[in-house]
């Protein structure tokens, strides 16, 4: 049987979750959807990050011990994932206990290999450098910029601040060559898209300085084996819960066996460094195999700005559903914008998507064929006569998105996979107004059956391809098409539709959106708030 492992970044907890959260857990399950409607058996893997400077900071300003603000904070983010329909296998948070154990294994599995130069991989030094508190991360002098107010920064623009402490590294420098050679020649699909890959290349080719890898000035972390004054880096310690998740340090399991190397690491672009560079040294420093892919997406912004707190124009998923609908939501995000670059969130973007592709392009489409089969086509599965060449073209249109979309989703393209069935629901729509089932009902009526058996054909697939992208809406188009449960994985995508099989009534699946205000509203449309 295929397998499929997948995972997002685990959620800073002192954060409110928000349509970039939102954004990476969507794309991890529409893949995970895909995945199993394909016949793979899925780890589908969210959850949160709770060590570390920032999270203790932010308990503190809510004036709660770090455990308790963390309990509190990060069911927030298990809302989120249930309001987004999102369908993971496991929900992690880095305070549990089997992260605990996982976290000091990897510790100790490191320390007692030897580095490809034959040198221990883990010593004991001085820290002296900058850190930033908002990214978690150390910062080299020469990677800093002096901003208006003379303040140093990191180049994500966190503030940085010098510190100074006992830590342990972790002998990166020694990793460089293996690295390269991974990226080059064993894997060279591990990073996408390309301009990321290029970027960790590079990055790597600098040269790599060795990492400080734990943490003597705050107590908010997993304690390093047999050091108890030293706490691990919250990044070595996050990176960890991939493989906590699936039995580690208990390799003989099958979760482990079966999903070990994951398939893929879903990022943001700022978190490539640590996803594509330091984790695959740490896992091949363990002796753990590394994983197979990593790719980093793009940044969304709002109406043409950073989203940030301090702007108050951070877009908040569960406002987002509450105006537009869900499904209409997990469709604008994965569509608008190129997978891998950055966008920009608008309300009038977001409108014109749900109005023109959703409730226009598919929703007309589903609601003039199967109303059109309830009053002319006696509510059934049309009999199908001899195939055109127009029928043959749709079909077989129609017929070929399997193979597209999973070519695809192999590359994190959900952009194109959606294209290409939007390609296929044009055809339709085009393939309707030329075949004219309205006059065939008076001219010839069994070719409009033959007609009409394409067309519900037609969205039959369009609406199994469909469910991972709008699992709600595409589950109420199979319902109209009488479509068993049985019969909506991939492995019944040749299964076509039996003539003479009863449909239920008819229903619109998209609303349009109604702007507050607009004459139609009350005509059904979805009302703006
Ligand atoms: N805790 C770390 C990840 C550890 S994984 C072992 C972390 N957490 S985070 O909460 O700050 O960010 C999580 C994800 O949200 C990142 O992939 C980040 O890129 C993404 N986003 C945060 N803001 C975003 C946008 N404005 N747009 C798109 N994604 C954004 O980093």
């Amino acid at each position: 049987m295929k397998h499929y492992y997948v995972t997002t970044p685990i959620y800073y907890v002192n954060d409110a979750p928000h349509v970039g959260h939102a954004y990476t857990t969507l794309a991890c399950d529409v893949l995970a959807r895909f995945m199993r409607l394909d016949g793979a058996r899925v780890h589908f893997l969210t959850g949160t990050d709770e060590h570390g400077q920032k999270v203790e900071k932010a308990a503190a300003a809510a004036g709660m011990t770090p455990q308790a603000f963390t309990d509190k904070v990060s069911q927030n983010f298990r809302a989120l994932a249930k309001a987004l329909n999102i369908s993971n296998d496991d929900f992690i948070r880095t305070t549990e206990a089997r992260h605990i154990k996982s976290s000091q294994a990897i510790w100790r599995a490191i320390a007692a290999n030897k580095s490809p130069k034959g040198r221990d991989n883990i010593y004991l030094g001085k820290y002296a450098g900058w850190y930033a508190v908002r990214d978690e991360a150390f910062y080299g002098e020469n990677e800093l910029v002096t901003g208006p107010d003379g303040k140093k920064r990191a180049p994500s623009g966190a503030e940085v601040e010098w510190v100074e402490e006992p830590s342990y590294f972790f002998r990166l420098s020694d990793w460089q060559d293996w690295l390269i050679a991974y990226y080059e020649t064993e894997n060279p699909g591990f990073i996408g898209p390309v301009s990321r890959r290029n970027e960790a290349i590079s990055f790597v080719r600098q040269g790599l300085t060795d990492l400080s890898i734990s943490r003597t000035t705050f107590k908010w972390g997993v304690p390093v084996p047999d050091a108890p004054d030293h706490i691990m880096y919250v990044w070595l310690d996050a990176l960890t819960n991939y493989i906590t998740a699936v039995g580690y340090p208990d390799t003989k399991t099958d979760l482990f066996s079966i999903f070990w190397p994951a398939d893929l690491h879903m990022v943001g672009k700022d978190i490539v460094r640590f996803h594509a560079v330091y984790w695959p040294a740490f896992l091949k420093a363990a002796g753990i195999a590394p994983p197979q892919r990593v790719f980093a997406h793009g940044w969304w912004t709002v109406e043409g700005q950073k989203m940030s707190k301090s702007l108050g124009n951070v877009v908040e998923p569960n406002a987002l559903i509450a105006r537009y609908g869900l499904d209409p939501v997990r469709y604008f995000l994965l569509r608008e914008v190129p997978f891998g670059q950055d966008g920009d969130f608008s309300h009038a973007a977001m409108v014109r998507r749900l109005n023109t592709d959703l409730a226009n392009d598919l929703g007309n489409l589903a609601q003039r064929v199967l109303s059109f089969v309830a009053k002319n086509a006696g509510g059934a599965v049309s009999q199908p006569g001899a195939l055109t060449a127009a029928d043959e073209k749709l079909l077989g249109a129609a017929r070929n998105l399997l193979p597209a979309v999973r070519a695809e989703l192999a590359e994190q393209l959900f952009h194109k996979a959606l294209d290409a069935l939007w390609q296929v629901v044009g055809d339709a729509n085009r393939y309707i107004d030329e075949q004219a089932p309205w006059t065939l009902r008076k001219t010839d009526p069994a070719r409009m059956s033959t007609v009409l058996y394409a067309l519900t054909e037609t969205l039959r697939r369009l609406g199994l391809l469909l469910q991972p992208f709008m699992p709600d809406a595409m589950a109420k188009l199979l319902d109209q098409l009488a479509i068993p449960a049985d019969a909506r994985d991939f492995a019944a995508f040749e299964r076509a539709l039996v003539a003479g099989t009863a449909l239920p009534a008819p229903q619109g699946i998209f609303p349009r959106y109604v702007e507050e205000g607009e004459a139609t509203a009350g005509k059904g449309g979805q009302k703006g708030r």
